[in-house]
């Protein structure tokens, strides 16, 4: 895709506008951004969803058994919906796209954007006037209609310290002040994207009302320090260590002197400041799945040769929901990171993996020397990639 390609889902703006003068700066309103969208999902599937074990859902109701506001978690069961009122709650389940392929087939659209920075989609469900009260979200989001229509009304950008309403387990804003002129009703197919920290309020305004929330993430600079340096620690000898071989008479022996702290931050930014090292860890981190447990090993590992009878055969592969793939490329070399391992794979194998395409025989031809298939059996065996075969695809459709 170029980046001046007008894109409909951003309304007309190639992605290159896009970037410059809304990403991370200012909400934007995109009327259509999906032309006659139809919600993957119906009401009932998303709560079939939120009764299910291992998935994370939340139901939100503005006049709980116990409180206002009242925020409760799943799994729910048939009970919880029967005792619910035809209004003013909200149903929220995350990492949607991990479980419905029609909702992960929705992210390719936001193909414009590094994968990486993609968190997953949450989806909600709620009757009239459902909502989770005016808050502020730490990241970007694109807040796609899937059905019915919801009100939007946007407060403006809030400081970290927002005073937050007490007593509720909603991060809600105590002071909310609709911004003149954001203040939308959206359709199905429209969509609201929002930089973090715009304060925003949903307020569903029919009875089918669904929103697809497209989350990104950013890692938190205490969560890349700590991280970066587990990984870092991990490698090095233990003989390494500080030296102070230049060591001159000192005036004190209690004072700790600037020329240790030098020889420190020199010890340090030598591990520190290695971009190969940050890549690898990176692409590593960045690559763990959402939930570990939604990683499915084979129980016994399968081989290249296996891997040549099942394409012979027509089969082709598929990456698993919930898997993560990335990949760099440096001097015509290539790692590929997949569920927070990395492997080293020529570019071309290693940008084909990492894209959504599926793995047919005839799309893989030109790559399949002895590595890959090793790579691709290592893949079928950690559960990032599965095989679909022709009943598969009959059950799909
Ligand atoms: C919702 O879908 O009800 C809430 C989404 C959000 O405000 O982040
Ligand atoms: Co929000």
């Amino acid at each position: 895709m170029s980046s001046d390609t007008p894109l409909a889902i951003l309304g007309g703006l190639t992605a290159e506008a896009f970037l410059r003068d809304y990403w991370q700066k200012k909400p934007l309103l995109i009327r259509g951004a999906f032309a006659d969208f139809e919600s993957p999902l119906a009401p009932e599937e998303l709560a079939g969803l939120a009764c299910e074990d291992g998935i994370e859902a939340r139901l939100v109701e503005a006049h709980g058994p116990d409180k206002p506001w009242q925020v409760s978690h799943g799994p729910f069961d048939d009970a919880t919906f029967a005792r619910l009122p035809d209004r003013e709650w909200t149903l929220l389940v995350q990492a949607v796209d991990h479980y419905v392929p029609e909702v992960a087939a929705l992210l390719e659209a936001f193909d414009f954007l590094p994968r990486w920075r993609l968190d997953d989609v949450m989806v909600s469900y709620a009757p009239p006037q459902g909502s989770v009260g005016p808050h502020v979200d730490s990241y970007d989001v694109f807040l796609l209609q899937g059905s019915g229509q919801r009100r939007w009304q946007l407060g403006g950008e809030q400081p970290d310290d927002a005073p937050i309403v007490s007593g509720v387990d909603l991060r809600m804003l105590e002071r909310f002040e609709v911004t003149p002129d954001e203040d939308w009703v959206l359709e199905p197919g429209d969509m609201l994207y929002l930089p973090p920290r715009i304060a925003h309020h949903g307020i569903s305004q029919s009875a089918d009302c669904m929103t697809y929330s497209i989350g990104f993430r950013a890692p938190s600079t205490d969560e890349v320090i700590t991280s970066f340096a587990d990984y870092l620690g991990e490698m090095q000898s233990e003989t390494s260590r500080y030296t102070d071989p230049d060591l001159r008479p000192i005036e004190h022996a209690g004072r700790v002197d600037d020329d240790a702290i030098v020889r420190l931050r020199t010890l340090m930014l030598s591990v520190i400041d290695d971009p190969a090292q940050m890549t690898q860890w990176f692409g590593r981190v960045m690559t763990q799945p959402k939930y570990a447990d939604q990683l499915a090993p084979l129980e016994t590992p399968t081989d290249s040769d296996a891997i040549t009878e099942g394409l012979a055969k027509g089969h082709y592969l598929e990456r698993s929901l919930g898997s993560r793939f990335a990949f760099h490329e440096e001097n015509g070399r290539a790692t590929l990171f997949t569920d927070g391992d990395g492997h080293a794979c020529p570019p071309g194998l290693a940008r084909l993996l990492a894209d959504t395409t599926p793995l047919h025989a005839a799309t893989l031809a030109s790559h399949l020397d002895d590595q890959a298939l090793t790579l691709l059996a290592t893949l079928v065996s950690h559960g990032s990639l599965h095989w679909q075969d022709e009943t598969q695809e009959d059950d799909d459709e």
